[in-house]
């Protein structure tokens, strides 16, 4: 069976691949960056009843739209995915891969996907799916940059003409569902007749795998201050934080008493974050947010998480 056939009867029915939207295809594919589909599904589909089209987005209030990203992470996906669409409005959607790639937040990746799917340009999408069928069709056991060129040869090769962005969705697909990093299902696989891992018993083998990053430590300290109505003091994350443009907790001047921490993990780092009691005056330009207000403000996961444990 062909990769495309495969696709054709046993592609998940996703609501991005109904469209022709660029719109609506391009919110997809940022989503589905660094995220797994089945975590993507639901968000997708709240952002699409609350923004169904590019102009409802374009003059959506910022806050809000912040609002519809939190719990998915790399919020600056989101702030760039605003910027970009609102620039459409305004001009018109791109068109091929050189074009999408001008759009903030779009990488050689995405603008492959999108020009694929969008405007039939047959440019190889090659991601961690991808990278693992290549290495174990072709038993490949070489790693990095070295393996994701020849990954990316092999599938600019093999790309269909007719159907570049169905060829790319189902070449991830296969990655995900069938060619899984651990217990592929080679039984069910359309790729199994010339396939080479597959014939030489290195599927568990095969890709080499890269040896983990360590991961790092750190603590981030934060302060609480409350003011007698109970609202809670808390500011805007900078552009060079790791929270920028969520409303997150200050950082304290001086450390008062510990009162509550989470975990959590930041790219390669593990990050403690630790609550402290304000000590002294509030710093000015505190947003004090209440009770009622904090389920509409953008906070990211662990500080939100943080806020319950603190009663708020
Ligand atoms: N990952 C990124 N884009 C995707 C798509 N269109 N289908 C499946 N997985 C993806
Ligand atoms: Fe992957 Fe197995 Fe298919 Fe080879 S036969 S591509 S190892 S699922």
């Amino acid at each position: 069976m062909s990769l495309l056939d495969w696709y054709d009867r046993y592609g998940r029915d996703l609501p991005w691949r109904r469209t022709r939207d660029p719109y609506a295809v391009w919110v997809s594919e940022v989503m589905l960056q660094q995220t797994q589909v089945a975590t993507v599904l639901p968000y997708y589909e709240r952002w699409m009843a609350r923004f169904p089209t590019a102009a409802s987005l374009a003059e959506a209030p910022e806050e809000e739209v912040m609002a519809h990203w939190q719990g998915l992470g790399y919020y600056r996906r989101c702030r760039n995915l605003l910027e970009g669409v609102r620039r459409c409005v305004a001009n018109g959607f791109p068109v091929g891969h050189d074009a999408w790639r001008s759009m903030p937040g779009v990488g050689d990746y995405t603008a492959a996907a999108l020009a694929s799917i969008l405007d039939g340009e047959p440019t190889p999408v090659v991601d961690g799916n991808v990278e693992r069928v290549y290495a174990r069709v072709c038993a490949d056991d070489s790693v990095g940059d070295t393996r994701r060129r020849a990954a990316r040869a092999w599938a600019q090769t093999l790309i269909s003409h007719e159907r570049p962005g169905d060829w790319n969705q189902a070449i991830m697909e296969l990655g995900a569902t069938v060619c899984r990093p651990r217990n592929p299902r080679c039984e069910a696989c359309p790729l199994q007749s010339e396939c080479l891992a597959f014939a030489r018993g290195l599927t568990d083998s095969l890709p080499t795998p890269k040896p983990r990053p360590t991961t790092v430590d750190r603590t981030h300290p934060v302060a609480v201050w409350r003011r007698a109505d109970g609202a809670v003091g808390m500011v805007q994350a900078q552009e060079a934080e790791w929270w920028a443009g969520l409303w997150v907790l200050p950082t304290p001047s001086a450390i008062g008493q510990l009162i509550a921490s989470v975990t959590t993990t930041v790219t390669h780092h593990r990050v403690v974050l630790s609550a402290y009691e304000g000590v002294g005056e509030p710093p000015t330009g505190l947003r004090w947010v209440t009770r009622g207000e904090l389920p509409a403000v953008p906070i990211p996961a662990p500080f939100r998480k943080l806020l319950t444990k603190l009663g708020f």
